[in-house]
């Protein structure tokens, strides 16, 4: 577990940290970005607030925020915005963005917005999960080798890593709720892949750490592998994305799973010795489910149930806490902390025993998330540390982590939350040849096998183990705050299984320590999951409570940043307050 962490966390964390340091010097490259299509090639500045009045975005890309709002202001809602700025962020941040990976989208449709077409639907809360699968060849054992052991890598890296990739699919899904045309929506994203955009420093170090990885696992040279090093100020043109958009702009999600893209990954499936088939692409669907929702003192929370583990982990955590005296204690008190910690202890504990697609498996949610249940695993909480050793999934009555974030709000107060993946940064490394994107490595939030931690160092069971058309379980947590009925907060977060601690955290900052948005956002996380038995902290986490911490019998331990998260906020008098990580070249952009 630790050889899996050391090599995480330099490839996930270590890069945000120091990108602490450079986003500063990104924060002023040139101009804005204005046109309503994209010119060439672009440059732009990175706005890491709005406080508008009409509509915001905030994504991991100002290129991408920026095309989000384009989109509201020529009349699209909230929904086109999301779906707009999700493409663009395919084009413009391959890490992450993508159209080969999946994830999953929470949205609220305003009252107020009521439109002829969608009058049925207003007012209500939407969880969309467009998730990838497992292949239909998929076994249970495929990543082990003839003795049962894990083989290094398989689940993580090449063709073998990647589920059946969901996004297309969910943003066809998403269109439900737009008003635009789709043409109108995948323009932007075209364009700039087709007439490329300038990088920034970090989007060079990310494309350079993998270039080792580009060569071994492609057998078609993408664009992204050079000789050269790349640099901030380069360009990186996508004519192969810009084809494939086109034919989803012009078959819709058939331009994906079926025709010329389909057979491209065939092909490239064939050269890989990958398994997903014809039929597996045909038969993906995204599914509409109905959202986790439930009170925190006065709000309602709006979160994703299963496969997402967000919506039962979140839950727990802000119940257990929600009658505890937080505010009194403070922001990174050793008591708040000692009390966050053994709550994210106890909920990580279920979800390793008991969490995975439900599709599949009977998860006891409604159990695990009662009352008499919730109050049962606090009186559990010691004075001093718990230890991991003690600590189990409860026993229930028989009866019984590159991703990225986005945040759009409108003028209507319709709202969308969205969390997508292609799991590890540039998925499993692969791009489909002649198609010009990366595949995910998805395969790897399974538990390829009882008590082996994946790339996250999170462990699980039966729940999560591996079946043909499974949804692995993820940590993606997309949430929207209701109060009275309206929308007060969109929240979320890459950071694979720090993020449902942070959006707990993020949440519990703004309504009980008072944070404001920045704070809330810039100031140092932390970070339990059952196992590994760590508390881990981010550079900046008090040292004081650091060290009270210890005393109490704590395992703390410092690491590179914990995800990157974006929230908006609508302020009493109705003004829209956006706020982007600094931690990346995430921006906030509105009007
Ligand atoms: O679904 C999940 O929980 C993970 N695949 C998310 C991965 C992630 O957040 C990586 N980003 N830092």
């Amino acid at each position: 577990m630790t050889q899996t962490f050391s090599r995480l966390f330099p490839r996930f964390f270590m890069s945000a940290v120091v990108s602490l340091f450079l986003s500063a010097a990104n924060l002023f490259l040139c101009g804005s970005l204005t046109a309503q299509h994209v010119l060439t090639p672009y440059s732009y500045s990175i706005p890491k607030k709005a406080l508008v009045s009409h509509g915001a975005v905030v994504s991991a890309h100002p290129l991408a925020s920026q095309v989000g709002v384009s989109i509201l202001q020529q009349g699209g809602n909230a929904f086109d915005a999301a779906i707009a700025t999700q493409l663009a962020l395919a084009v413009v941040y391959p890490a992450a963005g993508n159209i080969g990976g999946g994830g999953f989208m929470v949205g609220h449709l305003a009252a107020k917005s009521a439109t002829a077409q969608h009058k049925a639907t207003a007012g209500r809360d939407i969880a969309l999960d467009f998730r990838e699968k497992a292949p239909a060849s998929a076994t249970r054992d495929m990543y082990l080798d003839a003795a049962g052991n894990p083989v290094q890598g398989l689940s993580e890296n090449g063709h073998l890593a990647s589920g059946i990739p969901g996004t297309i699919a969910g943003l066809f899904a998403e269109l439900k709720y737009a008003k635009l045309p789709f043409a109108k929506l995948i323009q932007p994203a075209i364009d700039l892949a087709e007439n490329g955009f300038v990088i920034t420093a970090e989007e060079a170090r990310n494309l350079n750490h993998d270039q080792g990885y580009f060569k071994q696992y492609n057998t078609v040279q993408p664009v992204f592998l050079r000789t050269k090093e790349w640099a901030k100020g380069d360009t990186l043109v996508q004519k192969d994305l810009a084809k494939t958009l086109r034919l989803i702009r012009d078959k819709g999600a058939k331009g994906f799973y079926e025709g010329e893209t389909a057979r491209l990954i065939l092909e490239e499936m064939h050269r890989g010795k990958g398994i997903i088939t014809a039929a597996d692409l045909q038969g993906y669907k995204a599914i509409e489910r109905t959202p986790s929702i439930f009170s925190y003192k006065n709000y309602s929370i709006v979160t994703m149930p299963l496969p997402s583990s967000g919506g039962v982990v979140l839950q727990q955590m802000l119940k257990m806490v929600e009658n505890q005296p937080l505010a009194a204690d403070g922001f990174e008190s050793v008591k708040a902390v000692h009390l966050m910690t053994e709550v994210e202890r106890l909920a990580y504990a279920d979800r390793a025993q008991y969490l995975g697609d439900r599709d599949f498996y009977s998860v006891p949610v409604d159990t695990l998330v009662s009352p008499a249940y919730i109050h049962s695993r606090l009186a559990l909480i010691p004075a001093r540390a718990g230890n991991s050793r003690d600590i189990k999934a409860g026993v229930l009555s028989p009866a019984s982590e590159e991703t990225t974030h986005l945040d759009v709000i409108d003028a209507k107060g319709n709202a969308v939350s969205i969390t997508t993946t292609l799991n590890g940064g540039f998925g499993n490394k692969v791009v489909v040849g002649g198609a010009g994107f990366f595949l995910n490595n998805e395969m790897d939030d399974f538990s390829i096998k009882p008590g082996i931690p994946n790339m996250y160092g999170a462990v699980g069971t039966e729940a999560n183990a591996i079946a043909p058309g499974k949804r692995m379980l993820s940590s993606m947590s997309p949430t929207i705050v209701l109060d009275k009925g309206k929308v007060y907060l969109v929240v979320g977060t890459p950071g694979g299984t720090t993020i449902t601690t942070s959006v707990f955290q993020t949440l519990v900052d703004i309504l009980d320590f008072g944070l404001s948005t920045e704070d809330a956002v810039n100031l140092p996380k932390f970070h339990h999951q059952w196992l590994p038995d760590v508390v881990y902290v981010e550079p900046g986490f008090s040292i004081a409570t650091q060290d009270s911490l210890k005393v109490m019998g704590y395992t703390v331990a410092q690491r590179g940043s914990i995800g990157r998260t974006e929230v908006i906020k609508v302020l009493p008098d109705q003004r829209i307050e956006a706020v982007a990580d600094s931690r990346g070249d995430d921006a906030a952009v509105g009007y």
